[in-house]
């Protein structure tokens, strides 16, 4: 009886390594939380500044990496959308006393985003390919360089302006990249 239950644990986990689209956050929750998040920076917007249209970071914004990860395999997919978060939640949380956005509204903000990261490291696809191994380089040094970039601008309420904008665009990004992963049914 114990090795019949053991045995069809291990086919039902087999399956689920097999099975890259098997994810309940992915399906259900992912959405939501990228919605919050999204609409947590749209109340952090600071229409003060003087950022224009043009103005722009430092930094480019990190097109080829998105296009490679669209093109990587589900579990590729997948890390690249959850170290990106994990980027994003350090990243805001040096905005916690750098900024006169509310406190409240940046920690939301922080927990929102973590919770979505922690789903997600739920997926079985992420858990059997160890994806910790695999962090990719050229995103961590792209939020290093936005974190560098912050930091010579003395933190000013302009260039966190600047920052929140990009994050959205992130979220868009992530929230396509995510939705290739989705279940189809
Ligand atoms: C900032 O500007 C936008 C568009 O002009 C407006 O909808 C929004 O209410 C403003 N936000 C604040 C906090 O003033
Ligand atoms: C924004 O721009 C206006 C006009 O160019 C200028 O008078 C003002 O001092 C600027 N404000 C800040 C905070 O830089
Ligand atoms: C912000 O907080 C961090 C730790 O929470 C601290 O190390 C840092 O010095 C603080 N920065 C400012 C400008 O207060
Ligand atoms: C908005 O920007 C202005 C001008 O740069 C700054 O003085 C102010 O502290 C900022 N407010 C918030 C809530 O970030």
């Amino acid at each position: 009886m114990m090795n019949r239950i053991f045995l069809s644990c291990l086919l039902l986990s087999l399956y689920s390594a097999g099975s890259s689209l098997s994810c309940r956050w992915l399906d259900h929750k992912f959405r939501q939380y990228n919605q919050r998040s999204s609409d947590l920076l749209d109340i952090m917007v600071n229409n003060s500044t003087n950022t224009t249209e043009d103005a722009e970071l430092e930094v480019a914004f990190p097109h080829d990496l998105y296009t490679q990860a669209s093109k990587a395999s589900a579990g590729e997919r997948l890390g690249f959308i959850v170290q990106s978060l994990e980027q994003m939640a350090l990243l805001f949380e040096e905005a916690h006393n750098s900024t006169s956005w509310q406190e409240k509204t940046v920690e939301d903000f922080v927990n929102v985003v973590s919770r979505q990261a922690d789903g997600l490291r739920s997926c079985p696809i992420l858990r059997n390919i160890g994806s910790h191994n695999h962090k990719n380089k050229k995103l961590r040094m792209y939020f290093k360089r936005l974190s560098g970039h912050i930091e010579r601008m003395d933190h000013s309420a302009e260039v966190w302006e600047l920052i929140r904008k990009e994050i959205k665009v992130h979220l868009f990004r992530l929230n396509q990249l995510a939705s290739s992963l989705l279940t189809k049914n």
